[in-house]
């Protein structure tokens, strides 16, 4: 039985809190992914979404709160058992080995699920390559490659695994208006398949394109969520973001 038949969300965080010494950088943040949806988080440099994303994978330490997936409590697992959950990401800045291939790179992503799935899913590093459109690059090291090259091979290693949920941090940055639509493409694509994204991402067109709901966070808390148009005119998030990003420039 899938979420969306029982009803129960895919994810589910309860008053999540990450607080770095005095630095609260998630603070009391509560969100519900059902199934099959993409979601996207809105938010200034510094709100707090990639620490959010980072408790979720159990990669920064939790202060505070409850986390499920499927019905199923994992707040104190070890991140390698998150993976196994069924949950796999793409970090803001590209982590790549430098001293592998990128299909090598890619290969990793296979490693990180049960060892029982293994070999069915090596299989579709060939599919994933083709999909993302590295295949032609294959041999190649990372650095050799174009940023936005990379990134693409950073999210063919998430989703070699087929994941449950994959969360995006900026995937799109360094890439160009062309990159940015395969980008979505691509993750409509996988939505079709059931895939349930979470987003994170600069770009308010591309948010209001591809997702299906959105959060605002602000300071480590959510100030808003709803519906992609109703999120990015709420006056909260516009304040923040707009407001941060005038004081930035
Ligand atoms: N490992 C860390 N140690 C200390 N402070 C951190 C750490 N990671 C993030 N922070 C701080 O937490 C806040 C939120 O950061 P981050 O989650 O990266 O925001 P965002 O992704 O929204 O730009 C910032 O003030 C940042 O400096
Ligand atoms: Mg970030």
């Amino acid at each position: 039985m899938t979420s969306t038949d029982s009803g129960v969300p895919l994810l589910e965080l309860t008053d999540i809190a990450v607080h770095f010494g005095g630095v609260k950088a998630v603070d009391g943040v509560s969100i519900r992914l059902d199934e099959g949806r993409i979601y996207g988080i809105m938010g200034a440099n510094g709100s707090g979404k990639s620490t959010l994303l980072g408790a979720v994978t159990r990669l920064n330490p939790l202060t505070r709160g409850q986390m499920m997936f499927d019905g199923v409590e994992f707040t104190r697992l070890r991140p390698h058992r998150v993976a196994h959950l069924g949950v796999a990401r793409t970090f803001q800045t590209v982590r790549l080995i430098d001293d592998r291939t990128v299909r090598d790179n890619v290969q990793l992503g296979v490693d990180t699920v049960t060892r029982a799935h293994r070999h069915e899913l090596t299989t579709s590093v060939d599919e994933v390559m083709e999909r993302v459109g590295i295949t032609a690059v294959q041999r190649m090291r990372p650095s050799e490659l174009s940023y936005g090259m990379q990134r693409r091979v950073e999210i063919a290693r998430a989703i070699v695994g087929q994941p449950r949920l994959l969360l995006l941090d900026e995937p799109t940055a360094g890439m160009n208006t062309a990159e940015r639509d395969e980008v979505s493409d691509l993750m409509r694509a996988l939505q079709s398949e059931g895939l349930t994204q979470l987003l994170v991402e600069h770009d308010v067109q591309m948010m209001v394109d591809v997702c299906d709901y959105l959060f605002g966070m602000n300071q480590g808390e959510l100030i808003a969520q709803g519906e992609p148009e109703a999120v990015v005119a709420d006056d909260a998030v516009r304040e923040s973001y707009l407001g941060k990003a005038a004081h930035d420039a």
